[in-house]
């Protein structure tokens, strides 16, 4: 009988043409439409890269495995680009927009595509600042001004560390737990379910976690509290305190 740490990997690899090569700098194809009998051929996109992670694949042992990371990253991510960019291909005008634009302001993208874009855009955009959000030199806190700010807001970092995971296991499902920020600099942790950004919302993403069950559970399984405890000796702070002193919804 298959069991869940299999179906987990052969609902990933079924999602994109498989490559015989998996380094994070060669992305699989993307997965074109069947073509219709007397229709021309379908538009791709491939302006949305997955963004290369800036460490290797094990690096981040022993809290968040190698192989979970592989799979995260060369299935799930380029899935979501792959499917991003057969959207866009039907509205190429949106050709060159960035990702965060268009969910910015979802009510502007075509209709036809509109679901596509906040799930499979989201999907690219989201994972992409989290890879970034990951370090194996991580600080166990954040230092200056925005530790300061975190502090106020949520009662010392140690205040934060507890609201955050306790909203991340909360959540039902699929989604993420985010701090956020918006155009006055206040922070908010809040969740989104499936691929659905903040900054559908107006407000910017500082740090993410993923809790869909492929972000954790070929070493966690069902122990989401065990993942979100280690996802905070992994935080790059560095880049979170980055984004909160640009101080602007552009990401
Ligand atoms: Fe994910």
């Amino acid at each position: 009988m298959m069991n869940r740490r299999n179906a987990i990997k052969l609902a990933a690899l079924a999602t994109v043409a498989i490559t015989s090569n998996t380094r994070a700098a060669d992305p699989a194809p993307a997965v074109a439409p069947a073509p219709v009998a007397g229709n021309p051929p379908p538009v791709i996109s491939r302006d949305y890269k997955v963004a290369e992670l800036p460490y290797a694949f094990n690096a981040l042992e022993p809290f968040i495995d190698e192989e979970t990371m592989k799979l995260h990253h060369n299935f799930h991510h380029q899935s979501y680009a792959n499917n991003l960019g057969i959207a866009i291909g039907k509205h190429m005008e949106l050709n060159h927009k960035p990702a965060e634009e268009m969910l910015r302001h979802l009510d502007q993208v075509p209709e036809d595509i509109r679901t596509q874009v906040r799930n499979h855009g989201g999907g690219y955009v989201n994972h992409n600042i989290f890879w970034k959000c990951l370090t194996p030199n991580a600080l166990r806190e954040p230092i200056g001004p925005f530790n300061t700010a975190l502090g106020k807001q949520f009662n010392l970092f140690s205040g934060f560390k507890e609201k955050f995971s306790k909203a991340a296991l909360e959540v039902f499902g699929s989604g993420w737990t985010w701090l956020t920020m918006d155009a006055e600099k206040n922070l908010r942790i809040e969740s989104t379910f499936n691929q659905d950004s903040p900054l559908s919302q107006g407000r910017l993403p500082l740090l993410g976690i993923d809790v869909w069950e492929h972000a954790y559970y070929l070493k966690y399984h069902n122990r989401r509290a065990e993942y979100i405890n280690a996802f905070f000796h992994v935080i790059n702070w560095k880049y979170v305190v980055e984004r909160y002193e640009k101080g602007t919804l552009e990401s």
